[in-house]
């Protein structure tokens, strides 16, 4: 790695003049919503400059086009039993199949317990990780990305514990980051993640600031869109907002979608594209049923609003 803190201090100072502009790190953090049939073509369509996608699972999303985002396949949890081959198989029968996987993505918030964190202890997750992935790396190449713990101080604690369970058996290639905050939390906490694991890339594979005002939302997509395009050691991102506002559980305004699936202008300018003008309203919160079928990632949300409070 060649990046120097000098880097990372020019892009904090740096205006945010770019944040509209095209980027190849720039990924789809897929969740599945009712309205997803319909908003599927938003994402993989020829004015979309975003380049891969991962849906927390290990098979593709049959409404986006994989010859336009490349698929990372997540292991998402650990199976039940400790002989379950499941994650390997399929990503095996993708790669047998044609598909160019070049990277799959470890446990989503193993460290969270509550509201749809994958809730994995580190010895499981370990022995999952050499049984299932580790091999995709052995035999055909495949970058392993880390476990990709919460943003709160027990995801280091975790991550940790989980190498020490490895033993050496588990070689990470790359670490995801989870963050729900302000641009100076995020960066603070990417700056720690470095410091933790100096020489390893990061993928920073969901984050918002949620529950914003409009301004300050797109102040920080603005400010965080700048600082992840010039951090050499950050080599993808997906913001997490690929949904309409009104089913939004980090906020309406953190949204790339507006309640009619309109493109919101953050949406707009994480796609490449000019601002369009469309203001996202929220949805009835308290009504069951608004927010469909979003996968384990609301704990972080939680823990998110106690570091912003
Ligand atoms: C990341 O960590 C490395 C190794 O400690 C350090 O040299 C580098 O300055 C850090 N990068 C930033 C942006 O802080
Ligand atoms: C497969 O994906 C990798 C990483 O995104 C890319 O560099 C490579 O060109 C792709 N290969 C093919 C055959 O599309
Ligand atoms: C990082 O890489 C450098 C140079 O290869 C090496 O000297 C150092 O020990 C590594 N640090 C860690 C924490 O692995
Ligand atoms: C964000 O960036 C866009 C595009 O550069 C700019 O038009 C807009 O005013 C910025 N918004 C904020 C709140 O910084």
């Amino acid at each position: 790695m060649r990046t120097t803190s000098t880097l990372a201090v020019a892009a904090l100072a740096t205006p945010l003049a770019l944040a509209q502009d095209s980027s190849s790190k720039r990924g789809l953090c897929y969740v599945d919503t009712k309205d997803s049939s319909t908003d599927d073509a938003i994402w993989d369509g020829s004015d979309s400059d975003l380049t891969w996608y991962y849906n927390y699972e290990s098979t593709p999303t049959s409404g986006i086009d994989g010859s336009k985002l490349q698929f990372v396949p997540m292991q998402w949890g650990a199976p039940s039993s400790n002989t379950d081959m499941t994650f390997y198989n399929n990503v095996k029968s993708l790669i047998d199949g044609g598909s160019n996987i070049t990277y799959v993505l470890g446990f989503n918030e193993p460290d969270g317990c509550a509201n749809g964190g994958s809730c994995v202890d580190a010895q499981t997750a370990a022995q999952t990780w050499i049984r299932e992935i580790e091999p995709l790396k052995k035999e055909y190449g495949v970058k392993l990305g880390a476990p990709a713990v919460t943003g709160s101080p027990n995801g280091f604690v975790w991550l940790q514990n989980f190498f020490t369970a490895c033993a050496g058996k588990c070689s990470a290639d790359f670490i995801p980051v989870h963050w729900y905050g302000d641009f100076q939390g995020l960066a603070s906490h990417i700056g720690q993640v470095n410091g933790t694991y100096p020489n390893m890339t990061m993928w920073v594979t969901e984050y918002a600031y949620p529950e914003g005002n409009l301004e300050d939302s797109q102040d920080f997509y603005n400010q965080s869109a700048s600082y992840l395009d010039r951090l050499n050691y950050v080599t993808h991102y997906s913001y997490f907002g690929a949904f309409r506002s009104s089913v939004s559980n980090v906020g309406p305004n953190a949204a790339m979608l507006t309640q009619k699936g309109e493109l919101t202008d953050i949406g707009a300018w994480y796609l490449g594209q000019e601002a369009t003008g469309h203001k996202p309203k929220g949805g009835s919160h308290s009504g069951a049923g608004q927010v469909a079928k979003f996968a384990g990632w609301a704990a972080v949300v939680v823990g998110a609003m106690m570091f912003l409070a």
